[in-house]
């Protein structure tokens, strides 16, 4: 990270780049301000993944969210970070229908958040717009494997690189999100092997999740990894902490105070005769 004057630069877009067999980058999603502030010392970069939608909205997949979604909790997390690099995800219905359409929803996002970069998810029928967005000066990180937007057309949540067939096909969309100019590319619940191969092949760097330790970085979904996650938690997940498990403790113990009248105590309440600030 560059600093100046004592106020540190975002770490950008050549940066995370230049990261490409180096030191693994380290992202995690955040959709909201205290978690933005909790994270940015520790991350490279911040995804406001459209994962959002469920693990925030309660929706059942990522096609709950919307562009207006994405950008009200992008800008809480650029307002929470000052450090991380920030992406934010393009929503399903905002980007496929034309390169026009990919470039309006992608300046809308920058313009509104500030953040450095946008996210959408395809291969090789998604080039042209990456291209475009890429031609109107807004750095695109791809994503592959396992697409959570097809996840209706495909049949549910798919790992892939199983067959020779797929393989040839996730070989021909890691080449295609390169040649469009993506910074970088995120390969999500595809065959380890398969997501080292692509990683050495091209010369973006690769994210994980759910793919291989020899990608050049890893994400996961915030929620996931402090043990948040009230639903089914991924076989990839690895949970670091139990927040379940710290605020359905705290929750019981309030609630005990409360119904015996221990909640307030003497030190949470005012009396007539001090000034006190609340
Ligand atoms: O929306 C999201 O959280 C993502 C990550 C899982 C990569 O796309």
């Amino acid at each position: 990270m560059a600093e100046t004057s004592g106020q540190p630069i975002r770490i950008g877009v050549d940066a995370i780049r230049d990261r490409k067999g180096g030191t693994p980058i380290v992202c995690l999603t955040a959709y909201t301000y205290p978690f933005a502030r909790l994270l940015d010392d520790h991350v490279d970069l911040l995804l406001v993944g459209d994962s959002v939608a469920m693990v925030l909205h309660g929706h059942a997949t990522t096609l709950g969210a919307s562009l207006d979604m994405m950008i009200a909790h992008g800008k809480a997390v650029m307002r929470g970070s000052s450090r991380a690099c920030v992406v934010v995800d393009m929503p399903a219905g905002s980007y496929e229908d034309s390169a026009a359409q990919a470039v309006a929803s992608a300046r809308r996002i920058v313009a509104e958040t500030g953040c450095q970069a946008v996210k959408l998810e395809g291969g090789v029928e998604m080039a042209g717009q990456i291209a475009a967005i890429v031609a109107a000066d807004i750095p695109v990180m791809g994503h592959i494997g396992l697409q959570p937007q097809s996840v209706e057309s495909d049949g549910g949540y798919r790992i892939k690189g199983r067959t020779e067939e797929n393989v040839a096909a996730l070989l021909r969309d890691a080449d295609a999100v390169e040649r469009a100019g993506a910074f970088s590319l995120v390969i999500e619940g595809t065959v380890e092997n398969v997501a080292a191969d692509i990683t050495r092949r091209i010369s973006i760097p690769t994210i994980g999740i759910g793919a291989s330790r020899d990608c050049d970085g890893q994400i996961l979904v915030i929620d996931d990894m402090v043990g948040l996650t009230v639903d089914r938690v991924p076989k990839f997940v690895k949970e670091y902490a139990d927040l379940r498990g710290v605020i359905s403790h705290a929750a019981a113990r309030y609630a005990a105070e409360v119904r015996d009248r221990t909640f307030p105590g003497p030190e949470h309440v005012f009396s007539a005769k001090k000034k006190e600030q609340p």
